[in-house]
């Protein structure tokens, strides 16, 4: 199952150290969030763990297998789905298109998405599925986005700032996704969001980090009640 745990994660860019030991267990089947101010390290944890920006200490393990010294393409393969921030399509693609080029199922999964599931998760890509996807909206550019991860059938799915800069209706929709569809069929994700109360309702477990820290977590009630740490850490 997928399990992810990071123990006494550093990263640097260069010279410069970003991370500064990050510990974290996200257990199997959970939905699990990661907050903070900008600028804290929540992206390049995830390329830490991905392996875009490789780890120069630490531990990430994904299913009790050592991913740190992996390559990318590997720790794509053993099923960590990632939707990085901005708009990750391909503009000259249809959005059928776009979802049937990353359609995969390498670990079996009994019931894989396809590209008519992921369109009836989002209406809004339903009635767009043979239109270029360099015309589709911001929200709706980022719906495909997830849509394209998914066809992966990812065990793991990372969203970094998946509603960043989207308007309230459309991100609306994407939580409602993950709340309803996702985490109801027991996808396990980590969610990089700015949205406490959002996020409480869809995740079991928070995450906080400050300057390339964890210095928060705990479960949805007690994120909800700790209002001084949402004004210390989250700026809420
Ligand atoms: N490619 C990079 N090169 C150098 N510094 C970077 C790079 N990307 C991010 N940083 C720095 O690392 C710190 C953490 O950034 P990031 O992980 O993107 O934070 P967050 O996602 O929480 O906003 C910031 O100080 C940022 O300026
Ligand atoms: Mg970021």
């Amino acid at each position: 199952m997928s399990k992810l745990e990071l123990q006494g994660v550093e990263t640097y860019y260069g010279p410069s150290q970003v991370l500064f030991g990050v510990d974290l267990v996200i257990e199997p089947g959970e939905v699990a969030t990661l907050m903070g101010r900008n600028g804290m390290g929540k992206t390049t944890t995830v390329r830490s763990i991905m392996g875009l920006t490789r780890a120069a200490r630490g531990r990430i393990r994904f299913d009790e297998q050592e991913i740190l010294t992996l390559p990318a393409y590997r720790i794509a393969q053993l099923g960590i789905g990632y939707v990085p921030e901005g708009r990750q399509v391909f503009p000259n693609l249809t959005v059928q298109e776009n979802l049937v080029a990353t359609a995969a199922n390498r670990h079996g999964s009994a019931d894989p998405w396809t590209v008519e599931r992921v369109l009836a998760l989002f209406p809004r890509l339903a009635e767009r599925a043979g239109q270029y996807a360099r015309t589709l909206s911001g929200g709706e550019q980022q719906m495909l986005a997830i849509g394209r991860a998914l066809m992966t059938n990812p065990k793991f799915l990372i969203l970094d700032e998946a509603t960043e800069g989207l308007a309230p209706t459309i991100r609306d929709e994407i939580w409602a996704v993950l709340e309803h569809n996702l985490k109801q069929a027991g996808q396990a994700i980590l969610v990089i969001d700015k949205h406490p109360k959002a996020m409480a309702r869809i995740a079991d477990r928070h995450f906080v980090m400050e300057k390339g820290q964890i210095v928060w977590s705990g479960d949805s009630q007690a994120l909800l009640i700790d209002e001084a740490m949402q004004e210390r850490y989250l700026g809420v």
